[in-house]
């Protein structure tokens, strides 16, 4: 059963992030979104027994998944964790300081139709999308209950949606006859939101879904604060690698690497998925590789 589940989820830019992150095989490395394990297995295979991996993941599933995976490993630590908070996980185990860090930021394929994220605009499902069944709010709340400018407020600001104000006023119209229970509803009411032609280029619920997504499972909260708490751990070469999907994760990455600045001297690299990874996984070519290398730390 996990083996099929292992499959769905195929990691990007794997060659590159290994590339780059130039691994020390006595190195202390942190995989903040494990997920199924892409990223992990390729750091692990340079390490020897002498370096460690810390892996992070909120899912459940994808945590049960690794621990399984890497059962006969030595020098891996699996933790159940949101990675904004970095610094107190590692301070629990005693690190001081890392040579690398990898975020590849969002879901991975599984959660697109299994509980509790159900993130699948194709898919009849809950309304849900949590990542991790501690956070309190679901889609359904927020859909079933915020008021149209709050909606159309995150549609605008985390989906890019051009339709957010029709999109918005229009679920707030139909809930007054029923609860708005699953996607199905929810891409229904989009559908009847939007110009015929807008749905045949792109999904018409992709950017509501992306929106619903990020507010849920307060994203860009999570990467504020991840690089809040990242600075203390980071020494003179250490690498952050963080790999974006859409212009607005992409848009926040690169404002918090810019305040960095003020702490650190670096250098960042932008790299690509080549047009072979583009073909063979879809996945990739909205992706993005920014690479940091901390050359000094100011004081
Ligand atoms: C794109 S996938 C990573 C896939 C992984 N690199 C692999 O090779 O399988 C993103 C993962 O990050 C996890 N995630 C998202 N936000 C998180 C957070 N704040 N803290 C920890 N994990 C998070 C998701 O559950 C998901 O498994």
């Amino acid at each position: 059963m996990f083996q099929n589940m292992n499959r769905l989820h195929i990691p990007v830019l794997q060659t590159e992030v290994i590339q780059k992150l130039e691994i020390k095989e006595n190195g202390v490395y942190v995989d903040c979104t494990a997920g199924y394990g892409g990223h992990t297995k390729q750091i692990l295979n340079k390490l020897t027994s002498k370096g460690l991996l810390i892996c992070i993941d909120l899912s459940d599933k994808a945590i049960n998944f690794l621990k399984k995976e890497f059962a006969s490993s030595k020098n891996i630590v699996i933790v159940k964790e949101n990675f904004k908070n970095i610094h107190s996980i590692l301070d629990r185990m005693g690190i001081k300081s890392i040579d690398g860090v990898l975020l590849d930021l969002g879901f991975n394929s599984n959660q697109l139709e299994e509980a509790p994220s159900y993130l699948s605009y194709h898919k009849n499902s809950p309304l849900d999308m949590r990542y991790s069944l501690e956070s309190n709010v679901t889609a359904g709340n927020i859909i079933n209950s915020w008021n149209q400018q709050n909606l159309e407020r995150i549609f605008k600001e985390y989906g890019e949606e051009k339709y957010s104000y029709e999109i918005a006023k229009n679920i707030c119209s139909q809930r007054e006859q029923h609860f708005i229970e699953t996607t199905d509803d929810l891409v229904s009411i989009i559908k009847n939101s939007v110009p015929a032609r807008y749905s045949r280029e792109k999904h018409p619920a992709r950017k509501i879904f992306q929106a619903l997504r990020i507010q849920i499972n307060d994203e860009y909260g999570n990467v504020i604060e991840f690089f809040k708490n990242i600075k203390s751990l980071l020494r003179d070469e250490s690498k952050i690698i963080i790999i974006t999907f859409h212009s607005g994760e992409d848009k926040l990455v690169k404002e918090q690497i810019n305040q960095l600045r003020e702490t650190f001297v670096l250098t960042t690299k932008n790299v690509y998925p080549k047009f072979q990874e583009k073909q063979e996984n879809p996945r990739s070519r909205s992706s993005k590789l920014r690479l940091l290398k901390i050359k000094k730390v100011l004081h």
